[in-house]
Formats: C-alpha cells, sequence, structure tokens
C-alpha cells in the first residue's frame, strides 16, 4: 500500500526521497510526489504513474535540508495529480504525507467545511492536514499540542509525516496501525512506512509503537506518548544486505525470489536447528503443547500456507487445527475450543485484517504468535512471540520464498511438539531436491507456452495436501498473468466445475500422495476426455511415461516445498507470455495496511 518517507538533514535530501521511494515502489502504488521546504516555502512535485516521472520533474537545488515523500494507492478519491501526496493545508502553512484510511474523514470534512476551510482533493488525507491547521490557528500553540489535538479527533488506522512553515527544519511523525519507523545516521533522520526505504543509509531504527509521535531534526529525536510525555528508546541495528534487496542477474525480482528458496530453507534450518536438534523459542513449544487446538489465521498466500500447517499440526503432533481467513475471522470469530493457542501467519507483519483478528484474540487472552519475514513489524511485536521466516526482502508483490519458508517453519513447529519423526532430517534434504526443481525452469517455460498461449483460463486439481497446493498455483497465476484460474479438489469436479471445462482448457494435476494418484489421474482422464488440454506434475516413484513434470520424491508432507516452486514458475512464465508487470502486477499491493 501507499509508502511514506521523510528526510531530514544529510547532504541530498530530495534524492534520498526519491532513492527511498524507489526503494517502495514494489508495495504497489498509482501516483507520486515529494515535497521540499526551504524556509517557509514548500515545493510540490507530483506526477502519475511510476516514480521515474516524478524523478523527472523534480528540480533539486542541493539546498534542500527537508522534504517528505510518498507513493499513493488510491483508496479515497482516484488516481489523479489533485490526489497525489503531499498534501497542502488549506493556508498553506502545513505539508503532510500519509498511509492509511481514516475512517470519520466524511465528518470531519463536513465539520471542517461548516468553518468555512476549503478542500483541493477528495482524499481523506487533506482531513488531517486542514485539522491540524485550523487547530492550530485556534490555538496558535506548540505544534506538538496541536497534532495531539488532532489526533484525538482523528479515527482509523493512519501513519503520517508532516512539514510545516512555523518549524522549517522539523519533521512531524506520527503512527496509529500503521507502520511508521525511524532511521538516524549521523546530521541525518528519516522516517518511512518501510524499512527499506531507509536502508542504504542506516542499520539503527527506532520503531514507533501506536499512538506515539516523533519531533526529528537533523540531530535530535524526541518521541513522545499519546499523553504528551517523553517516551525514551534504545535503537535496534538490522543489517538488510544490499544483495537482498538488489535484482542480481535476474530480469525479476520474483525469478530472483523463486531461485533463492533453497538458501532460504537452509537459512532457516540453521537458526532453527542445531546438528538436527530443534531450538526454536520454548515459550511457543509449551504453549502449542498446552493448548487443545491451533488456530491459524492468516491471508491470501499465508493462509494457503496456512492450510499446509494444519496438516503438519494434524499428521505430525496429532494437535487438532483450524484454519482462518483473516478478513473473516476479525467479523465472525468461530466457536474455539477451551484453550486454543493462535499463530498468525503474516508475511509482511503488517496486514490490516491480522491486525483486527488480534484485537479479537487479545479480548480472549490466550496464547498469540506470529510467524513473519519482519523483523520489528506490527504483528511480531505486538504478538506475545514472533518466529521470523529468514527470507530475507520479499519484493515481488507475488510471494514466493516467504510461502516455502513459512511451510519450513510449521514444519519445524509440528516436529517440535512430536518425538516421532524427524522433520528436520527431511527438510535437510528438500533443499537439494529443491536445486533439481529449479532446474526444471526451461521445460516448464515450454510447458506454459504449449499450454497457455491463447488460454483465458486454467484450472489446478488436486487432493489432500495437493488441494491446499492447488489454491496457491491458481492464486500465482491469477496475481500476476491475470488468467482466471482456479484451484480445485479433484474429487468435486463433478459436482459442478467440470461444467466450465472445454475445448483446450488448461488444466494441471498435481499427484505427489500415493493414496490419491489415482483418484486424480481418473479426474484428469475426465476432463480429457472433454477436450481439455492436462499436463501432470508428480513425484517420481508414481511417474508414467507420458507424465509431463516429474520431481525427485520426498516426504509426503513436504511436497509443497517442491510443487511450489513449478507452479510459481507456470505463473510467472505465463504473466511474461502476456506481458504483464511480473513484479508489480496491477491493482495489487505487497503490504495490505487496509482492511
Ligand atoms: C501473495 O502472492 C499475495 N501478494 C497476497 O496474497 C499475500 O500473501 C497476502 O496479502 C498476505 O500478506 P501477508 O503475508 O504479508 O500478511
Amino acid at each position: 500500500m501507499c509508502g511514506i518517507i521523510g528526510v531530514v538533514g544529510g547532504n541530498q535530501v530530495g534524492l534520498d526521497l526519491v532513492e527511498g521511494l524507489k526503494k517502495m515502489e514494489y508495495r504497489g502504488y498509482d501516483s507520486a510526489g515529494i515535497a521540499l521546504q526551504e524556509g517557509a516555502t514548500f515545493r510540490l512535485f507530483r506526477e502519475l504513474g511510476h516514480v521515474v516521472n516524478l524523478e523527472k520533474s523534480v528540480e533539486f537545488d542541493g539546498k534542500e535540508t527537508i522534504g517528505i515523500g510518498h507513493t499513493r494507492w488510491a483508496t479515497h478519491g482516484q488516481v489523479s495529480v489533485r490526489n497525489t501526496h503531499p498534501h497542502l493545508s488549506y493556508d498553506g502553512a502545513f505539508a503532510i504525507v500519509h498511509n492509511g484510511v481514516i475512517e470519520n474523514y466524511k465528518e470531519l470534512r463536513q465539520e471542517l467545511m461548516d468553518y468555512g476551510v476549503p478542500f483541493a482533493s477528495e482524499t481523506d488525507t487533506e482531513v488531517i492536514v486542514n485539522l491540524i491547521a485550523f487547530f492550530y490557528h485556534q490555538h496558535p500553540e506548540s505544534l506538538q499540542a496541536t497534532l495531539l489535538r488532532a489526533q484525538h479527533k482523528l479515527q482509523g488506522i493512519y501513519s503520517f509525516v508532516l512539514m510545516a512553515q512555523a518549524e522549517p527544519n522539523v519533521l512531524y511523525a506520527l503512527r496509529n496501525r500503521a507502520p511508521l519507523l525511524i532511521g538516524h545516521k549521523p546530521g541525518a533522520y528519516y522516517v518511512a512506512s518501510d524499512m527499506l526505504a531507509m536502508a542504504q543509509h542506516t542499520k539503527q531504527f527506532y520503531f514507533l509503537d501506536d499512538g506515539e509521535m516523533a519531533r526529528l531534526t537533523f540531530d535530535h529525536c524526541e518521541i513522545y506518548r499519546p499523553d504528551g510525555t517523553l517516551v525514551h528508546k534504545q535503537p535496534l541495528t538490522i543489517d538488510i544486505p544490499s544483495s537482498d534487496v538488489d535484482k542480481g542477474p535476474y530480469e525479476h525480482y520474483m525469478l530472483k525470489e523463486i531461485h533463492e528458496q533453497p538458501f532460504v530453507l537452509r537459512r532457516i534450518l540453521s537458526k532453527y536447528a542445531d546438528d538436527g536438534v530443534l531450538k526454536l523459542d520454548p515459550i511457543i513449544i509449551q504453549a502449542l503443547l498446552e493448548a487443545d487446538s491451533i488456530q491459524i489465521i492468516a491471508c491470501g498466500t499465508s493462509y494457503h500456507a496456512g492450510l499446509v500447517g494444519k496438516l503438519l499440526f494434524e499428521k505430525v503432533a496429532r494437535k487438532k487445527t483450524e484454519v482462518h481467513i483473516a478478513s473473516e475471522f476479525s467479523y465472525q470469530t468461530p466457536l474455539l475450543s477451551e484453550k486454543p493457542v493462535f499463530l498468525l501467519i503474516s508475511q509482511s507483519g503488517e496486514t490490516a485484517d491480522l491486525r483486527l483478528s488480534l484485537d479479537k484474540i487479545k479480548e480472549l487472552r490466550r496464547p498469540v504468535f506470529t510467524i513473519t519475514n519482519v523483523m520489528g513489524s506490527t504483528l511480531a511485536r505486538e504478538a506475545d512471540a514472533a518466529l521470523l521466516l529468514y527470507a530475507g526482502p520479499e519484493i515481488a508483490v507475488a510471494s514466493t520464498k516467504a510461502y516455502t519458508a513459512q511451510i519450513s517453519v510449521l514444519a519445524l513447529l509440528a516436529q517440535s511438539l512430536s518425538t516421532e519423526g524427524n522433520l528436520v532430517h527431511e527438510l535437510t534434504k528438500i533443499g537439494f531436491y529443491m536445486e533439481e526443481v529449479l532446474a526444471l525452469e526451461t521445460p516448464i517455460k515450454t510447458l506454459v507456452e504449449r499450454l497457455l498461449d491463447h488460454a483465458h483460463n486454467a484450472f489446478y486439481l488436486g487432493r489432500g495436501i495437493d488441494y491446499a497446493l492447488s489454491l496457491e498455483a491458481a492464486l500465482k497465476l491469477k496475481e500476476i498473468s491475470y488468467l482466471q484460474a482456479e484451484g480445485f479438489p479433484s474429487g468435486e469436479l463433478k459436482h459442478g466445475p467440470i461444467a466450465l471445462i472445454e475445448k483446450d482448457t488448461p488444466v494441471f494435476g498435481i499427484i505427489t500422495q500415493l493414496s490419491t494418484a489415482l483418484a486424480t489421474r481418473a479426474n484428469l482422464e475426465e476432463v480429457r476426455a472433454r477436450g481439455a488440454r492436462t499436463a501432470t506434475i508428480v513425484l517420481s516413484s508414481f511417474k508414467k511415461p507420458d507424465d509431463d513434470l516429474v520431481l525427485p520424491d520426498c516426504h509426503p508432507l513436504l511436497t509443497p516445498m517442491l510443487t511450489a516452486i513449478v507452479v510459481q514458475y507456470i505463473a510467472y512464465y505465463a504473466a511474461i507470455l502476456k506481458g504483464t508487470n511480473v513484479d508489480k502486477p496491477r491493482n495489487l499491493a505487497k503490504s495490505v495496511t487496509v482492511e
């Protein structure tokens, strides 16, 4: 979703802002803007489309010492220059960039208009900056006091960064349930919604908690609680190697991230297992052992990893597990067992639907843990404890390495609850098998060209764990190739979906379980008989001569670690075939921080 950044100090503020915005492009956006301040003057640059358009229009004169920038993913008001951030207050005294949603913006806008305050855009953001300006005129007290007054009026999820004519070398930053953190290097402070926007400048980060406000100058950072008292925080040192954020030799981040999966798996094993002995947080393990059920909550790809997690917990640890879509859970909390423990799975650790679920869970006073890829993310900090995925930054909007990392961590958790089996050993082998599957890139590309060239839809079929994977396969294909794609339990075909099959409809069959192989093959025969073009993805021990893609045999509960790579490649090459924007697909955002 929207990315926000502010810089005060240093000797290249304009450049730092543009570079920071570029680093946040992966989050998804449709316009971008920058405001630079020199004394009491704001210079505003706003453009539709990519940051390069903005870069061409920004004029730096090298004297800038402070500025703010924004990539906008439209929520309130269409994609237009006048809705693009930064926004100035009606009197021109303040400039703001904002991320999130102000729920009571209509009421506030009306109230302000009743007092004669004019509006220039359709955004909820303009309500914030006009409210601040209005309060400041009413009581020209300290800006801090003004912001606190505004904060008490604003409802919703938001973070913002503000510059004021009255204080030319100060940035104000306020966080309320939307990500915002501060970076520091000698002579400059940065504030942004995403660590990656600042990672090239510093390793020292201060995390703001909800309701906190920071006042930043080039050499000073003050953080205040909502009651106005000062908070003293220690910075955290976080190093993001530049190789983690560069594309390297790959044409797209998605392709790079697909290829990184064996490495990520090995890093997870090195963090959570010592010579085969598991070393996950004992507090989490104890809570899981004592619980009478595990409740997994997640969205999108993370939800699909949760479906595999359910099978792992139930089969390896004999622990009853349910998986919930976060946006459903937060509104209709289901009937739960007496002593549940909650696992939130979120690559970004910032997903709004999960944060709402967390609010519900906290009312239940039961243990809640987050499995996330982002250290210091909101969900990591608000849960009782967090397990990191160690996948490195995932830049492509379509999640790949985080998915297999989530399954790996879930497998290790499940194994930690049981003395039977040895998934650690099995996962060690998976790293090598993944490399074998990665080597199938060319045959998979050829298969995609054969099956999907003129396709307008596609289906994945599977049973059990292969059905869970089919859902992820279809999501990947939809997201980046824009093909209508569905994953079905293959046994359900005859109960409706088979009506969609016509001549040349592409159907992929995922067959990794001996117990269901014959049945799924029979279902594929049924669609073939109705004209479908089929392709099979099978394990080597039960391959047949005309199977299309044959994968190394592995533990039956870990097959998604291999089939995932195949379906990620399929989606990637389908997107290449269609000429879509692989890393930044239309309408999507990497981190979904609004409901
Ligand atoms: C995955 O390819 C998607 N971009 C999306 O479904 C994503 O998994 C979902 O929005 C959940 O995000 P999270 O893991 O950061 O919470």
